[in-house]
Protein backbone atom coordinates (compact mmCIF):
# COMPACT_ATOMS: atom_id res chain seq x y z
CA UNK A 1 0.00 0.00 0.00
CA UNK A 2 0.86 3.90 -0.23
CA UNK A 3 3.20 4.86 2.35
CA UNK A 4 1.25 6.87 4.90
CA UNK A 5 2.17 10.34 3.71
CA UNK A 6 0.60 9.27 0.37
CA UNK A 7 -2.68 7.26 1.93
CA UNK A 8 -5.83 7.65 0.24
CA UNK A 9 -8.41 10.07 2.16
CA UNK A 10 -11.44 11.30 0.30
CA UNK A 11 -11.69 13.71 2.77
CA UNK A 12 -8.97 15.77 1.95
CA UNK A 13 -9.22 16.73 -1.94
CA UNK A 14 -5.52 16.67 -2.20
CA UNK A 15 -5.43 12.71 -1.88
CA UNK A 16 -5.99 12.32 -2.26
CA UNK A 17 -10.56 -4.99 -22.46
CA UNK A 18 -12.15 -4.54 -28.49
CA UNK A 19 -10.01 -7.06 -27.87
CA UNK A 20 -9.57 -8.48 -31.43
CA UNK A 21 -6.85 -10.94 -30.60
CA UNK A 22 -8.88 -12.41 -28.09
CA UNK A 23 -12.43 -13.89 -29.47
CA UNK A 24 -13.48 -16.19 -26.24
CA UNK A 25 -15.96 -18.51 -28.35
CA UNK A 26 -16.84 -20.36 -25.55
CA UNK A 27 -20.33 -19.16 -25.10
CA UNK A 28 -21.07 -19.60 -29.10
CA UNK A 29 -23.06 -22.71 -30.38
CA UNK A 30 -25.30 -23.10 -32.71
CA UNK A 31 -28.51 -24.79 -32.52
CA UNK A 32 -30.56 -27.84 -34.78
CA UNK A 33 -30.91 -24.96 -37.40
CA UNK A 34 -27.77 -23.77 -37.43
CA UNK A 35 -28.81 -20.47 -35.56
CA UNK A 36 -26.01 -18.89 -33.47
CA UNK A 37 -26.21 -18.69 -30.17
CA UNK A 38 -24.95 -15.12 -28.39
CA UNK A 39 -21.88 -14.80 -27.09
CA UNK A 40 -20.75 -12.06 -23.82
CA UNK A 41 -17.55 -11.92 -22.49
CA UNK A 42 -15.56 -8.95 -21.54
CA UNK A 43 -13.96 -8.62 -24.88
CA UNK A 44 -16.74 -9.60 -27.40
CA UNK A 45 -20.68 -9.15 -27.38
CA UNK A 46 -22.63 -10.57 -30.63
CA UNK A 47 -26.33 -11.65 -31.33
CA UNK A 48 -28.99 -11.88 -29.89
CA UNK A 49 -28.73 -11.96 -26.51
CA UNK A 50 -31.35 -13.72 -24.14
CA UNK A 51 -30.79 -12.09 -20.97
CA UNK A 52 -32.97 -14.67 -19.00
CA UNK A 53 -30.73 -17.05 -20.20
CA UNK A 54 -27.88 -15.09 -19.59
CA UNK A 55 -28.61 -15.07 -15.85
CA UNK A 56 -28.76 -18.86 -15.79
CA UNK A 57 -25.28 -19.10 -17.57
CA UNK A 58 -23.68 -16.71 -15.16
CA UNK A 59 -25.59 -17.89 -12.12
CA UNK A 60 -26.35 -14.52 -11.27
CA UNK A 61 -30.24 -13.15 -10.20
CA UNK A 62 -33.11 -11.13 -11.45
CA UNK A 63 -33.46 -8.19 -9.58
CA UNK A 64 -36.88 -8.96 -8.01
CA UNK A 65 -39.91 -6.72 -7.43
CA UNK A 66 -39.33 -6.95 -3.61
CA UNK A 67 -35.59 -5.95 -3.97
CA UNK A 68 -36.85 -2.98 -6.18
CA UNK A 69 -39.00 -1.85 -2.72
CA UNK A 70 -35.86 -2.53 -0.52
CA UNK A 71 -34.25 -0.11 -2.73
CA UNK A 72 -36.83 2.06 -2.76
CA UNK A 73 -36.44 2.44 0.74
CA UNK A 74 -33.40 4.00 0.24
CA UNK A 75 -33.99 5.90 -2.67
CA UNK A 76 -38.01 7.11 -2.19
CA UNK A 77 -38.52 5.83 -6.12
CA UNK A 78 -37.85 3.52 -8.69
CA UNK A 79 -35.34 4.36 -11.05
CA UNK A 80 -36.29 3.99 -14.68
CA UNK A 81 -33.34 1.97 -15.81
CA UNK A 82 -35.10 -0.49 -13.28
CA UNK A 83 -38.48 0.03 -13.91
CA UNK A 84 -37.46 -0.77 -17.62
CA UNK A 85 -35.48 -3.70 -16.63
CA UNK A 86 -32.21 -2.11 -18.20
CA UNK A 87 -30.50 -3.04 -14.87
CA UNK A 88 -31.74 -6.57 -14.65
CA UNK A 89 -29.35 -8.62 -12.59
CA UNK A 90 -27.33 -8.82 -9.68
CA UNK A 91 -25.49 -10.54 -7.10
CA UNK A 92 -25.63 -9.74 -3.56
CA UNK A 93 -27.32 -6.58 -4.18
CA UNK A 94 -29.75 -7.78 -1.00
CA UNK A 95 -26.67 -7.92 1.31
CA UNK A 96 -25.50 -4.68 0.29
CA UNK A 97 -28.23 -2.90 1.36
CA UNK A 98 -29.04 -4.78 4.59
CA UNK A 99 -25.37 -3.64 5.75
CA UNK A 100 -26.28 -0.22 4.38
CA UNK A 101 -29.17 -0.31 6.59
CA UNK A 102 -27.30 -1.62 9.74
CA UNK A 103 -24.86 1.72 9.03
CA UNK A 104 -22.37 -0.10 6.79
CA UNK A 105 -21.90 1.96 3.93
CA UNK A 106 -20.73 0.44 0.59
CA UNK A 107 -18.17 2.06 -2.09
CA UNK A 108 -19.55 2.17 -5.47
CA UNK A 109 -16.68 1.05 -8.08
CA UNK A 110 -17.31 1.15 -11.92
CA UNK A 111 -14.42 1.66 -14.79
CA UNK A 112 -13.71 2.05 -18.64
CA UNK A 113 -10.74 0.47 -21.04
CA UNK A 114 -10.27 3.51 -22.85
CA UNK A 115 -9.95 1.96 -26.28
CA UNK A 116 -11.54 4.93 -28.07
CA UNK A 117 -14.16 8.13 -27.41
CA UNK A 118 -16.90 7.60 -25.12
CA UNK A 119 -20.49 5.96 -26.36
CA UNK A 120 -23.93 6.44 -25.44
CA UNK A 121 -23.55 2.76 -23.76
CA UNK A 122 -20.80 3.62 -21.77
CA UNK A 123 -22.81 6.30 -20.28
CA UNK A 124 -25.49 4.62 -18.80
CA UNK A 125 -23.74 2.75 -15.69
CA UNK A 126 -22.16 6.15 -15.09
CA UNK A 127 -25.55 8.13 -15.42
CA UNK A 128 -26.45 5.13 -12.78
CA UNK A 129 -23.50 5.16 -10.58
CA UNK A 130 -23.89 8.83 -10.36
CA UNK A 131 -27.54 8.43 -9.14
CA UNK A 132 -26.79 5.83 -6.49
CA UNK A 133 -23.68 7.80 -5.47
CA UNK A 134 -26.21 10.46 -4.55
CA UNK A 135 -29.14 8.68 -3.00
CA UNK A 136 -26.59 6.26 -0.65
CA UNK A 137 -23.89 9.60 -0.27
CA UNK A 138 -21.25 6.99 -1.12
CA UNK A 139 -17.51 7.04 -2.56
CA UNK A 140 -16.49 6.07 -5.45
CA UNK A 141 -13.59 4.24 -7.24
CA UNK A 142 -13.34 4.54 -11.12
CA UNK A 143 -10.52 2.82 -12.72
CA UNK A 144 -9.32 3.41 -16.24
CA UNK A 145 -7.92 -0.12 -17.62
CA UNK A 146 -5.18 1.49 -20.03
CA UNK A 147 -3.51 -1.59 -19.25
CA UNK A 148 -5.69 -3.91 -20.61
CA UNK A 149 -6.76 -2.21 -23.48
CA UNK A 150 -3.10 -2.35 -24.40
CA UNK A 151 -2.51 -5.81 -23.88
CA UNK A 152 -5.43 -6.92 -25.26
CA UNK A 153 -5.68 -5.45 -28.70
CA UNK A 154 -2.71 -5.44 -31.20
CA UNK A 155 -4.23 -2.49 -32.90
CA UNK A 156 -3.67 0.40 -30.14
CA UNK A 157 -0.32 1.81 -28.86
CA UNK A 158 0.18 3.23 -25.17
CA UNK A 159 0.31 6.52 -26.71
CA UNK A 160 -2.95 6.47 -28.60
CA UNK A 161 -4.54 4.94 -25.29
CA UNK A 162 -3.19 7.98 -23.08
CA UNK A 163 -5.12 9.90 -25.49
CA UNK A 164 -8.18 7.93 -24.98
CA UNK A 165 -7.52 7.99 -21.36
CA UNK A 166 -7.50 11.66 -21.11
CA UNK A 167 -10.20 12.11 -23.44
CA UNK A 168 -12.55 9.39 -21.21
CA UNK A 169 -11.65 11.24 -17.78
CA UNK A 170 -13.19 14.78 -19.12
CA UNK A 171 -16.31 12.64 -19.76
CA UNK A 172 -16.55 11.12 -16.82
CA UNK A 173 -15.79 14.36 -14.67
CA UNK A 174 -18.72 15.38 -17.04
CA UNK A 175 -21.17 13.15 -15.75
CA UNK A 176 -21.25 15.37 -12.68
CA UNK A 177 -20.07 12.60 -9.50
CA UNK A 178 -18.58 14.79 -6.23
CA UNK A 179 -14.75 15.59 -6.59
CA UNK A 180 -14.83 14.52 -2.50
CA UNK A 181 -16.72 11.39 -2.81
CA UNK A 182 -15.06 10.03 -6.26
CA UNK A 183 -11.47 8.80 -6.72
CA UNK A 184 -10.39 7.87 -10.24
CA UNK A 185 -7.07 5.55 -10.63
CA UNK A 186 -6.02 5.02 -14.10
CA UNK A 187 -3.78 1.66 -14.04
CA UNK A 188 -0.84 2.56 -15.80
CA UNK A 189 -0.04 5.84 -13.37
CA UNK A 190 -1.89 4.54 -9.84
CA UNK A 191 -0.25 1.38 -9.67
CA UNK A 192 0.79 1.55 -6.52
CA UNK A 193 -2.46 1.88 -5.19
CA UNK A 194 -3.44 -1.15 -6.34
CA UNK A 195 -0.49 -3.45 -6.77
CA UNK A 196 -0.48 -4.91 -3.79
CA UNK A 197 -3.95 -6.38 -3.69
CA UNK A 198 -3.72 -7.37 -7.30
CA UNK A 199 -0.46 -10.18 -6.28
CA UNK A 200 -2.72 -11.23 -3.31
CA UNK A 201 -5.58 -12.08 -5.82
CA UNK A 202 -3.16 -13.16 -8.44
CA UNK A 203 -1.39 -15.68 -5.86
CA UNK A 204 -5.00 -17.48 -5.51
CA UNK A 205 -6.14 -18.08 -8.93
CA UNK A 206 -4.87 -20.76 -10.90
CA UNK A 207 -4.20 -20.46 -14.61
CA UNK A 208 -6.77 -23.35 -14.89
CA UNK A 209 -9.51 -21.15 -13.46
CA UNK A 210 -8.20 -18.25 -15.62
CA UNK A 211 -8.61 -20.08 -18.81
CA UNK A 212 -11.96 -21.43 -18.08
CA UNK A 213 -13.31 -18.09 -17.02
CA UNK A 214 -11.32 -16.00 -19.55
CA UNK A 215 -10.55 -18.38 -22.58
CA UNK A 216 -6.66 -17.46 -22.45
CA UNK A 217 -5.02 -20.09 -24.39
CA UNK A 218 -1.35 -20.70 -25.72
CA UNK A 219 -1.55 -17.72 -28.10
CA UNK A 220 -2.98 -15.25 -25.42
CA UNK A 221 0.69 -12.73 -24.38
CA UNK A 222 1.55 -13.18 -20.82
CA UNK A 223 0.28 -9.72 -19.82
CA UNK A 224 -3.32 -10.34 -20.35
CA UNK A 225 -3.25 -13.40 -17.97
CA UNK A 226 -2.02 -11.08 -15.47
CA UNK A 227 -4.42 -8.54 -16.10
CA UNK A 228 -7.77 -9.85 -14.71
CA UNK A 229 -6.20 -9.20 -10.92
CA UNK A 230 -5.77 -5.80 -11.94
CA UNK A 231 -9.31 -5.41 -12.60
CA UNK A 232 -10.34 -7.46 -9.53
CA UNK A 233 -8.01 -5.21 -6.64
CA UNK A 234 -10.39 -2.02 -6.80
CA UNK A 235 -13.01 -4.46 -5.34
CA UNK A 236 -10.64 -4.44 -1.63
CA UNK A 237 -9.26 -1.48 -2.13
CA UNK A 238 -12.11 0.31 0.06
CA UNK A 239 -11.18 -2.39 3.06
CA UNK A 240 -7.52 -0.93 2.93
CA UNK A 241 -8.89 2.77 2.33
CA UNK A 242 -11.69 2.45 5.47
CA UNK A 243 -9.14 0.07 7.60
CA UNK A 244 -12.11 -2.31 8.03
CA UNK A 245 -13.91 -4.63 5.76
CA UNK A 246 -16.34 -2.31 3.59
CA UNK A 247 -18.88 -3.89 1.15
CA UNK A 248 -18.51 -2.38 -2.75
CA UNK A 249 -21.44 -2.24 -5.02
CA UNK A 250 -20.56 -2.26 -8.74
CA UNK A 251 -23.01 -1.14 -11.16
CA UNK A 252 -21.65 -2.40 -15.11
CA UNK A 253 -22.77 -3.96 -18.03
CA UNK A 254 -23.32 -7.99 -17.71
CA UNK A 255 -20.12 -8.21 -19.68
CA UNK A 256 -17.87 -7.51 -16.96
CA UNK A 257 -19.21 -10.58 -14.56
CA UNK A 258 -16.21 -12.93 -15.66
CA UNK A 259 -14.08 -10.56 -13.52
CA UNK A 260 -15.85 -10.70 -10.50
CA UNK A 261 -16.87 -14.39 -10.58
CA UNK A 262 -13.40 -15.08 -10.05
CA UNK A 263 -12.67 -12.20 -7.57
CA UNK A 264 -15.60 -13.15 -5.32
CA UNK A 265 -14.66 -16.87 -5.24
CA UNK A 266 -11.19 -15.82 -3.67
CA UNK A 267 -12.60 -12.57 -1.66
CA UNK A 268 -13.69 -14.16 1.53
CA UNK A 269 -10.07 -16.47 1.78
CA UNK A 270 -8.33 -13.23 1.69
CA UNK A 271 -10.93 -11.78 4.66
CA UNK A 272 -12.58 -8.93 2.82
CA UNK A 273 -16.63 -9.01 1.36
CA UNK A 274 -17.45 -10.47 -1.62
CA UNK A 275 -18.08 -7.60 -4.10
CA UNK A 276 -21.90 -7.15 -4.93
CA UNK A 277 -23.04 -6.58 -8.98
CA UNK A 278 -25.54 -4.94 -10.16
CA UNK A 279 -25.88 -5.57 -14.03
CA UNK A 280 -27.21 -3.84 -16.88
CA UNK A 281 -28.36 -4.96 -20.35
CA UNK A 282 -26.53 -3.64 -23.87
CA UNK A 283 -27.33 -0.28 -25.59
CA UNK A 284 -27.65 -2.18 -29.38
CA UNK A 285 -25.38 -0.64 -31.86
CA UNK A 286 -26.87 1.38 -34.84
CA UNK A 287 -26.79 -2.18 -36.93
CA UNK A 288 -28.31 -5.09 -36.79
CA UNK A 289 -27.62 -7.04 -33.76
CA UNK A 290 -23.98 -7.05 -30.91
CA UNK A 291 -23.86 -4.08 -28.85
CA UNK A 292 -22.73 -0.17 -29.37
CA UNK A 293 -19.11 -0.57 -29.63
CA UNK A 294 -16.33 2.13 -30.00
CA UNK A 295 -14.55 -0.43 -32.39
CA UNK A 296 -17.52 0.35 -34.86
CA UNK A 297 -17.51 4.05 -34.98
CA UNK A 298 -20.09 4.36 -37.41
CA UNK A 299 -22.82 2.40 -35.21
CA UNK A 300 -21.93 4.07 -32.05
CA UNK A 301 -23.08 7.53 -30.88
CA UNK A 302 -20.05 9.26 -29.32
CA UNK A 303 -20.16 12.37 -26.54
CA UNK A 304 -17.77 13.58 -28.86
CA UNK A 305 -19.91 13.55 -32.03
CA UNK A 306 -20.97 16.64 -33.70
CA UNK A 307 -24.61 17.50 -34.06
CA UNK A 308 -24.81 16.86 -37.48
CA UNK A 309 -23.04 13.60 -37.27
CA UNK A 310 -25.44 12.62 -34.65
CA UNK A 311 -27.92 13.22 -37.16
CA UNK A 312 -26.51 11.32 -40.08
CA UNK A 313 -25.55 8.31 -38.25
CA UNK A 314 -29.36 7.78 -36.62
CA UNK A 315 -30.90 8.78 -39.94
CA UNK A 316 -28.39 5.85 -41.40
CA UNK A 317 -29.24 3.37 -38.17
CA UNK A 318 -30.93 -0.43 -39.40
CA UNK A 319 -34.29 -0.53 -37.72
CA UNK A 320 -36.75 -2.71 -36.75
CA UNK A 321 -39.44 -1.37 -40.06
CA UNK A 322 -40.50 -2.49 -43.29
CA UNK A 323 -38.92 -2.13 -46.58
CA UNK A 324 -41.58 0.48 -48.21
CA UNK A 325 -44.25 2.64 -46.60
CA UNK A 326 -46.78 0.57 -47.98
CA UNK A 327 -45.80 -2.68 -46.04
CA UNK A 328 -45.19 -1.03 -43.00
CA UNK A 329 -48.96 0.37 -42.55
CA UNK A 330 -49.82 -3.12 -43.48
CA UNK A 331 -47.76 -5.42 -41.56
CA UNK A 332 -46.25 -3.29 -38.67
CA UNK A 333 -42.57 -3.27 -37.49
CA UNK A 334 -41.10 -5.09 -35.16
CA UNK A 335 -39.90 -2.83 -32.33
CA UNK A 336 -38.04 -5.76 -30.20
CA UNK A 337 -35.04 -5.93 -33.08
CA UNK A 338 -35.13 -2.27 -33.20
CA UNK A 339 -32.22 -0.08 -31.87
CA UNK A 340 -34.03 3.29 -31.94
CA UNK A 341 -37.23 1.70 -30.08
CA UNK A 342 -34.78 0.36 -27.38
CA UNK A 343 -32.98 3.49 -27.16
CA UNK A 344 -35.99 5.84 -26.89
CA UNK A 345 -37.28 3.32 -24.02
CA UNK A 346 -34.26 3.09 -22.17
CA UNK A 347 -32.81 6.50 -21.87
CA UNK A 348 -36.06 8.98 -23.05
CA UNK A 349 -39.44 8.12 -23.00
CA UNK A 350 -41.38 7.73 -20.24
CA UNK A 351 -43.13 3.89 -19.53
CA UNK A 352 -46.54 5.35 -21.07
CA UNK A 353 -45.15 6.48 -23.92
CA UNK A 354 -42.83 3.85 -24.52
CA UNK A 355 -45.99 1.44 -24.57
CA UNK A 356 -47.97 3.77 -27.17
CA UNK A 357 -44.47 3.62 -29.55
CA UNK A 358 -44.43 -0.18 -29.19
CA UNK A 359 -48.07 -0.46 -30.30
CA UNK A 360 -47.91 2.03 -33.08
CA UNK A 361 -45.38 0.38 -34.38
CA UNK A 362 -46.44 -3.01 -34.67
CA UNK A 363 -49.85 -2.10 -35.95
CA UNK A 364 -48.20 0.18 -38.46
CA UNK A 365 -49.08 3.27 -37.66
CA UNK A 366 -45.70 4.93 -36.85
CA UNK A 367 -42.87 5.52 -39.32
CA UNK A 368 -39.34 4.73 -38.66
CA UNK A 369 -38.87 8.17 -39.81
CA UNK A 370 -40.84 9.37 -37.14
CA UNK A 371 -39.08 7.36 -34.45
CA UNK A 372 -35.61 8.70 -36.03
CA UNK A 373 -36.86 12.07 -36.04
CA UNK A 374 -37.72 11.58 -31.86
CA UNK A 375 -34.56 10.20 -31.40
CA UNK A 376 -32.37 12.78 -33.06
CA UNK A 377 -34.71 15.41 -31.10
CA UNK A 378 -34.01 13.66 -27.84
CA UNK A 379 -29.92 12.84 -28.45
CA UNK A 380 -28.68 15.99 -29.57
CA UNK A 381 -29.83 18.34 -26.36
CA UNK A 382 -28.39 15.24 -24.86
CA UNK A 383 -24.75 15.21 -25.90
CA UNK A 384 -24.89 18.89 -26.45
CA UNK A 385 -25.11 19.22 -22.47
CA UNK A 386 -22.31 16.68 -22.18
CA UNK A 387 -20.15 18.66 -24.38
CA UNK A 388 -20.47 21.42 -22.55
CA UNK A 389 -19.69 20.11 -19.52
CA UNK A 390 -16.79 18.69 -20.94
CA UNK A 391 -15.55 22.25 -21.71
CA UNK A 392 -14.95 23.01 -17.96
CA UNK A 393 -14.10 19.56 -16.74
CA UNK A 394 -10.48 20.04 -18.19
CA UNK A 395 -10.54 22.38 -15.04
CA UNK A 396 -11.12 19.84 -12.25
CA UNK A 397 -9.00 16.73 -13.16
CA UNK A 398 -6.99 16.89 -10.39
CA UNK A 399 -9.67 16.93 -7.67
CA UNK A 400 -10.50 13.47 -8.92
CA UNK A 401 -7.45 11.90 -9.52
CA UNK A 402 -6.60 9.38 -6.55
CA UNK A 403 -3.14 11.09 -5.99
CA UNK A 404 -4.36 14.95 -6.58
CA UNK A 405 -2.03 15.40 -9.07
CA UNK A 406 -2.83 16.68 -12.69
CA UNK A 407 -3.24 14.63 -15.73
CA UNK A 408 -2.66 15.51 -19.00
CA UNK A 409 -3.57 14.52 -22.75
CA UNK A 410 0.23 12.82 -23.55
CA UNK A 411 -0.16 10.95 -20.45
CA UNK A 412 1.94 12.57 -17.93
CA UNK A 413 0.79 13.30 -14.61
CA UNK A 414 1.95 16.18 -12.18
CA UNK A 415 2.78 19.89 -12.70
CA UNK A 416 3.88 21.19 -16.25
P1 LIG B 1 -15.54 -0.78 -21.19
O1 LIG B 1 -14.70 0.39 -21.43
O2 LIG B 1 -15.67 -1.82 -22.25
O3 LIG B 1 -16.99 -0.32 -20.80
C1 LIG B 1 -17.24 0.65 -19.79
C2 LIG B 1 -18.59 0.37 -19.16
O4 LIG B 1 -19.61 0.42 -20.13
C3 LIG B 1 -20.31 -0.82 -20.22
N1 LIG B 1 -20.65 -0.99 -21.65
C4 LIG B 1 -21.90 -0.90 -22.11
N2 LIG B 1 -23.06 -0.74 -21.46
C5 LIG B 1 -24.17 -0.72 -22.23
N3 LIG B 1 -24.17 -0.83 -23.58
C6 LIG B 1 -23.02 -0.99 -24.25
N4 LIG B 1 -23.05 -1.07 -25.57
C7 LIG B 1 -21.82 -1.03 -23.51
N5 LIG B 1 -20.50 -1.18 -23.85
C8 LIG B 1 -19.82 -1.14 -22.69
C9 LIG B 1 -19.36 -1.85 -19.65
O5 LIG B 1 -20.02 -2.96 -19.11
C10 LIG B 1 -18.67 -1.04 -18.55
O6 LIG B 1 -19.48 -1.00 -17.40
N6 LIG B 1 -12.64 -3.72 -18.29
C11 LIG B 1 -13.59 -2.62 -18.29
C12 LIG B 1 -13.10 -1.42 -17.48
C13 LIG B 1 -13.34 -1.59 -16.01
C14 LIG B 1 -14.60 -1.69 -15.36
C15 LIG B 1 -14.32 -1.81 -13.98
C16 LIG B 1 -15.92 -1.65 -15.86
C17 LIG B 1 -12.37 -1.65 -15.03
N7 LIG B 1 -12.97 -1.78 -13.81
C18 LIG B 1 -15.36 -1.90 -13.05
C19 LIG B 1 -16.96 -1.75 -14.94
C20 LIG B 1 -16.67 -1.89 -13.56
C21 LIG B 1 -13.88 -2.17 -19.72
O7 LIG B 1 -13.08 -2.35 -20.63
O8 LIG B 1 -15.08 -1.48 -19.84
Amino acid sequence: MPSEKESISFEKSNMTLDLSDTKIDNDSKSDSNGVKDFIVTPWEVAGDIDYSKLIEKFGTYTISDTLLEKIKYFTGEIHPFLKNKYFFSHRDLDVVLDEYKRGNKFYLYTGRGPSGPVHLGHLMPWLFTKYLQEKFDVKLIFQLTDDEKFLFNSNLDMKTIQKYTYENIIDIISIGFDPKRTKIIVDTKHIKYLYPLSIEIAKKITYSTAKAVFGFSNSSNIGMIGFPPVQGAPCFLPSIIENKPTPVLIPAAIDQDPYWRVTRDIAEKLGYPKPAQIHSKFIPGLSSGGKMSSSKPETALFTVDDPEILETKIKNTFTGGQPTVALQRKLGGNANICPVYWYLNYLFDTEKESQERYSDCTSGNLLCGECKSDMIKNVKPFIKDIQTKRDKAQNLIKDFMIDGKEFFEDGSVGFK
